[in-house]
């Protein structure tokens, strides 16, 4: 479950790259295609968001329920997932209107893409470095298989990365190089 975890966010990180570069080209005035920062934003909604995070949410919860934790629990990866949410659907909302041609002061949207890819990799260092190893610290083969159950009604094929990708991500597939079935 913790490699599924830890390859997910190899391919947020290629994505995160992409809005990187698309904040430089903005930055520097060359022409941005924005259809693709908004298919770069709606993976990150439809599968981040809806599958990523609640994975984590469901190993650090049986991992606080079921192991003595001591002291002050962080409340912080629940915190950020949630900002991770309300931030994504403002830029949603934001890419949404300029691809409308309605007029968006850019320096917002800039602002808050830089926002958005600020906070995912913080929090995505944040899960790497402090609870990953910690869940491979405690956690046993026999909890992980638990785990396996309880998520396996909640699994999907991954529209993007997955052996197939979706209608929705074919661009998206193509700019970053993957195989398109
Ligand atoms: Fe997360
Ligand atoms: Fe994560």
């Amino acid at each position: 479950m913790l490699a599924k975890l830890h390859q997910d966010h190899l391919n947020i990180a290629r994505l995160l790259e992409l809005l990187k570069s698309k904040l430089n080209a903005i930055h520097e005035e060359r022409p941005v295609d924005y259809a693709l920062v908004r298919d770069v934003i709606d993976y990150l909604r439809e599968v981040a968001d809806k599958y990523h995070h609640p994975k984590e949410d469901l190993i650090y919860d049986y991992y606080l329920k079921y192991r003595l934790v001591e002291g002050n629990v962080s409340q912080r990866l629940q915190l950020e997932h949630a900002s991770l949410v309300e931030t994504g659907s403002h830029l949603k909302e934001m890419v949404e209107m300029i691809l409308m041609d309605a007029v968006i002061p850019l320096d917002q949207f800039t602002a808050k893409l830089a926002q958005f890819v600020a906070l995912q990799e913080g929090h995505m260092n944040y899960e790497e470095g402090v609870i990953f190893p910690h869940l491979r610290d405690v956690l046993t083969e026999d909890d992980w298989r638990q785990l396996e159950q309880q998520w396996q009604n909640r699994a999907i094929g991954d529209p993007l990365f997955g052996p197939e990708v979706s209608q929705h991500f074919q661009e998206l597939a193509r700019r970053l190089s993957l195989p398109v079935i």
